[in-house]
């Protein structure tokens, strides 16, 4: 038994270390982008969904700030009017993209338009999103099914027409959730939607390390300023307590924005997110859906 023990240790031990060199090498990799020939000068953007309220809202501002390659931010979400106001408060000219991102023939009509206005993506960040608190059973297929519409497809349909507009340097990012490092009973949908999101990410990040994009999923925990929770709980009962110690929009968006500038594969941008993400490794998920039980009852 204790050999077991003593070759199990070394296996964790020894391929994180080559983890940490691996994402060292990785990180300079991204730190010197080559330059691309383009005898076409192209209208270089900054594309953000979500970019109506909460996090997106935020991304779009410190895009506006500290992003120094671009000349135009893109923004995206329903209701015009808020986005709008986001883009009247940017320093860079902005255009506002009035789309349902759970409708993916809008989502590959993108293409033209940037084919025709000769964009180059610099960066997308894919922070729509939404989630439901409740019994799988009691909510509706047609609000899981658009949950997984806006939550997976939408951010994949958009990194499929968005990659051959980015070059070297270029950022592509999705905001997951801690809620994608577990299976949660009563928030079952969303945060399998969230798992499937982190997977996606980590593999597209491999895809595309050979063409220096750098690709991030920010995986925050619970977050108090955001319409999120108002709107996942708006259901009634939920079969979750409360939201104890949850983080707040800036201090998530600030810390995410600085990691997925130098190109970091997982973002956890708090301690009981970065927590969660060590002990969901650590942990059989048949034990974690007990603790789950505990945490969501105090
Ligand atoms: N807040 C949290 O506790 C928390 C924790 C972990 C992860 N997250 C993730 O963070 C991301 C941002 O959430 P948030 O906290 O900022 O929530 P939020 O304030 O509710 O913002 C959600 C954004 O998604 C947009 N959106 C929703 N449905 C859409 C649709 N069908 N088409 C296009 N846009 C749509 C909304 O814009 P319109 O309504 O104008 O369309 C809004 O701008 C989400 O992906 C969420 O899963 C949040």
């Amino acid at each position: 038994m204790n050999h077991i023990i003593h070759i199990t240790g070394n296996i964790v031990i020894y391929t994180s270390l080559a983890g940490i060199v691996l994402l060292f090498l990785e990180c300079i990799w991204y730190a010197f982008p080559r330059k691309v020939k383009n005898t076409c000068p192209s209208k270089r953007i900054a594309l953000i969904t979500g970019a109506s309220g909460g996090l997106g809202r935020q991304y779009a501002f410190l895009a506006d700030r500290k992003l120094k390659d671009i000349d135009e931010i893109w923004l995206v979400g329903r209701r015009i009017s808020r986005l709008n106001e986001t883009a009247g408060l940017l320093t860079h000219p902005a255009k506002c993209l009035q789309m349902d991102l759970t409708e993916t023939a809008e989502i590959s009509g993108l293409k033209a338009v940037f084919a025709e206005g000769n964009i180059s993506v610099r960066c997308l960040i894919n922070c729509a999103g939404f989630g439901t608190v409740g019994s799988s059973s009691d909510i509706s297929i047609y609000t899981q099914a658009k949950m997984i519409n806006l939550n997976c497809i939408a951010p994949a349909a958009l990194a499929n027409v968005c990659i051959p507009f980015m070059h070297p340097g270029s950022l592509l990012v999705n905001i997951c959730s801690t809620a994608g490092f577990q299976p949660l009973q009563y928030l079952n949908t969303y945060a399998s939607s969230k798992t499937f999101l982190l997977r996606y990410t980590r593999a597209l990040r491999r895809e595309l390390l050979p063409k220096q994009i750098r690709v991030s999923a920010v995986c925050p925990y619970w977050i108090k300023d955001t319409g999120f929770i108002a709107a996942a709980t708006a259901g009634g009962e939920s079969g979750i307590k409360d939201f104890p110690l949850s983080s707040n929009v800036k201090s998530v968006s600030r810390f995410s924005f600085f990691w997925m500038k130098i190109g970091l594969p997982v973002i956890t941008p708090g301690i009981i997110c970065s927590l969660h993400r060590m002990f969901s490794k650590l942990i059989p998920d048949t034990v974690l859906v007990y603790i789950w039980d505990v945490i969501r009852h105090i």
